[in-house]
C-alpha cells in the first residue's frame, strides 16, 4: 500500500546540509497501523510530511499501491493528496467555522454539491458521536472532540491513507482513549491504512500493528508491535518500554495482587546509594523484589521511589520494616 524506499531529506541551513532522514526504507500494508516512534528531533515529522508530500523528498521514492508519487504533475499530486488525510498534536480547526463547516471543508473545494456535503457531514457526525456539537465551535469543545472533528475532516473524502502526526499528544488519558477507539473504528471499518508519529509509547502499543523507531533521521529498528517489546534491540527502544514500564506500574501496583507486604520506600538524597535495602534482605528472613522505581523523579526532587514487595514471615516483615525506618526510609504500606 505505502512502500517507501531510501528516502533520503536534506535541508540546507546557514551551518550546511542537515540530512533529517538517512535513507528510510518501508512498507505499510492497507488495514495496517504503523507506528513511528522516536525522541525528538529524530525526523518523525519530516517523514510524515515527505509521505503527504509537504515536503519535497530529496532522493528516494514513495509509492502509494505501486505507483510513484514522486514525479507528479500538480494535478497529480493534488489527487494523490485527497487520498491521505492528516491530523496533527494542535488539531488546526478553523476557529472560525462550526463544527459541521469544519467537516464540509474538504468537500467542499472538492466541489460536491450541497446536498451531497450535508449528507457526508451528518454520516462523519454520527460516526464521530458528535451530531450534538454540530453548531458548536472548537473552543466549545474539549481537545478529544477537537480531535475527533479534525479526524472527520481527514477522513471526509474517503481517502485510503490516515497520517496522523502526535495526534494524540495534546489529550489526556481520557480524550487519548476516546481518539484510539475512534481510530481503530476506521480501519475495521473502511480498511484504512493509518501511519501515527508518535513519541508515547503507551499510544504505539495500544493501536499499532507495527512499530518503527527512528533515530537520527533513520529507522534504528522496525517489528511487529508485541515482538518488539518482547525483544527490544536498541537501547533507544529499551529505554521507550521502560519508560512506560515505570508509568504503569506506578499507577497500576495494587497490595491485594501480591502476597506479604507492598511497600512504597523514600529515600533521601542522602542515603539513596548506600545499600539498605540489600543489607535489610541478609539482616532478615525475608525477600524482596522491586515493582517499579522512579529515577527520574529522583533527579528532579533528589528523593527516590521504590515501591518493593516483601515476602515472609510476619515477625520477620515487621522487624524489616522497623530497620528501614531507623535508616532514614520512609515506609508506607499500600
Ligand atoms: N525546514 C527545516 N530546515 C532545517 N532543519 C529542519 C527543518 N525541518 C526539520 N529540520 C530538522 O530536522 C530534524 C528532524 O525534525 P522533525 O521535525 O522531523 O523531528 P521530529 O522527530 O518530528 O521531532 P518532534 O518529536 O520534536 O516533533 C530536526 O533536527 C530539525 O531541526
Ligand atoms: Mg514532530
Amino acid at each position: 500500500m505505502i512502500e517507501v524506499r531510501n528516502l533520503v531529506k536534506e535541508f540546507k541551513t546557514e551551518e550546511g546540509t542537515f540530512r533529517a532522514i538517512d535513507d528510510i526504507s518501508f512498507k505499510v500494508k492497507r488495514g495496517e497501523i504503523f507506528g513511528v516512534i522516536g525522541l525528538s528531533g529524530a525526523g518523525k515529522s519530516t517523514l510524515v510530511r515527505c509521505i503527504n508530500r509537504l515536503e519535497e523528498p530529496t532522493r528516494g521514492d514513495i509509492l502509494v499501491d505501486g505507483k510513484s508519487i514522486i514525479n507528479l504533475s500538480e494535478k497529480e499530486l493534488r489527487s494523490a493528496r485527497k487520498d491521505m488525510g492528516m491530523i496533527f498534536q494542535h488539531f488546526n480547526l478553523f476557529m472560525q467555522k462550526t463544527v459541521a463547516e469544519n467537516i464540509a471543508y474538504p468537500l467542499e473545494i472538492s466541489s460536491k454539491d450541497k446536498g451531497e456535503i450535508e449528507k457526508r457531514v451528518e454520516e462523519l457526525l454520527n460516526f464521530i458521536d458528535l451530531r450534538e456539537k454540530k453548531n458548536s465551535y472548537p473552543s466549545e469543545l474539549s481537545g478529544g472532540q477537537k480531535q475527533r472533528v479534525a479526524i472527520a475532516r481527514a477522513i471526509a473524502t474517503n481517502p485510503s491513507i490516515l497520517l496522523s502526526d502526535e495526534g494524540t499528544s495534546a489529550l489526556d488519558p481520557a480524550n487519548t482513549e476516546s481518539v484510539l477507539n475512534l481510530l481503530k473504528k476506521i480501519v475495521k471499518e473502511f480498511n484504512m491504512t493509518i501511519v501515527m508519529i508518535t513519541h508515547q509509547m503507551e499510544v504505539a502499543k495500544e493501536i499499532c500493528d507495527r512499530i518503527a523507531v527512528m533515530q537520527n533521521g533513520k529507522i534504528i529498528e522496525e517489528n511487529e508491535t508485541k515482538e518488539l517489546f518482547r525483544n527490544p534491540k536498541s537501547s533507544v527502544t529499551r529505554s521507550f518500554i521502560k519508560n512506560l514500564e515505570d508509568e504503569v506500574e506506578e499507577g497500576y501496583v495494587n497490595s491485594d495482587d501480591y502476597k506479604g507486604d507492598v511497600l512504597r520506600l523514600s529515600y533521601a538524597d542522602d542515603n539513596y546509594d548506600k545499600p539498605i535495602l540489600s543489607k535489610c534482605v541478609k539482616k532478615f528472613d525475608i525477600d524482596v523484589s522491586i515493582l517499579s522505581g522512579n529515577i527520574n523523579k529522583l533527579n528532579i526532587s533528589s528523593v527516590g521511589y521504590l515501591t518493593v514487595q516483601i515476602l515472609g514471615k510476619e515477625e520477620e516483615r515487621v522487624k524489616a520494616i522497623e530497620y528501614l525506618r531507623e535508616n532514614n526510609v520512609s515506609v508506607e504500606v499500600l
